[in-house]
């Protein structure tokens, strides 16, 4: 890993109109300030999956479409990520289930961080249900996240989101762990590579 870890924030959500982006792009900012890592924005939208048409398990690594290949090569290069999503009837995105499902060793034994937003429920729901998840692919959820009630109210004229104190200490607090985390995880990546 290189002296400043690579931070992939992944926008989850692909609609038109989406609120997901202004919220990604809210949360590089301060990511950038956090000034910790490399900041990449991963957009779901634009990568464009199908839904999983791969012939074999992802553990094999034997990736028979372009598509998947250039997936992993950009997940195989992140150290940490944040996964920026809504929630959708109770759960997270449907586009990051998939994404996620696509690949295995890429994940394993990286940090993840997550901003869930919705409704009143602020994204919790979406946040709980994708945790079992991140940690069947060996990820290492952070112990807090950013959880964002009723999000439209932070949007601005301008389609800018405006946080509010709550979320810029979550974010802040968020990027702490997850730095500490991906430093010190990599000696764990680096044997599960050799
Ligand atoms: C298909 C769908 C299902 C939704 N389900 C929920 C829900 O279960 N809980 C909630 O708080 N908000 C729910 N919402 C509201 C969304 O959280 C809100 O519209 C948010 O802006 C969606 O994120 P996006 O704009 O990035 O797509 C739902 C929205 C859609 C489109």
């Amino acid at each position: 890993m290189s002296t400043r870890p690579v931070l992939q924030i992944i926008v989850a959500s692909t609609r038109p109109g989406r609120v997901g982006l202004p919220v990604a792009e809210w949360f590089r900012s301060v990511a950038e300030k956090h000034g910790g890592f490399t900041v990449e924005l991963v957009d779901l939208a634009e990568l464009n999956l199908p839904m999983m048409d791969e012939p074999n398990h992802p553990r094999l690594r034997q990736y028979v479409h372009e598509h998947t290949q250039r997936w992993s090569a950009t997940v195989d290069r992140a150290d940490a990520f944040v996964m920026v999503t809504p929630e959708y009837n109770h759960s997270f995105s449907a586009a990051l289930k998939n994404a996620l499902d696509y690949l295995s060793h890429e994940w394993a034994n990286k940090p993840v961080g997550t901003v869930s937003y919705g409704g009143i429920s602020a994204g919790t729901r979406a946040q709980v249900a994708l945790r079992p998840v991140l940690a069947s692919l060996k990820l290492f959820p952070t112990g807090g996240a950013v959880n964002i009630p009723v999000v439209r109210q932070f949007l601005t004229e301008e389609g800018t989101v405006e946080p509010n104190d709550v979320m810029s200490a979550a974010a802040d607090a968020m990027l702490v762990e997850l730095e500490v985390l991906a430093h010190t995880l990599a000696p764990l990546r680096a044997t599960a590579q050799s």
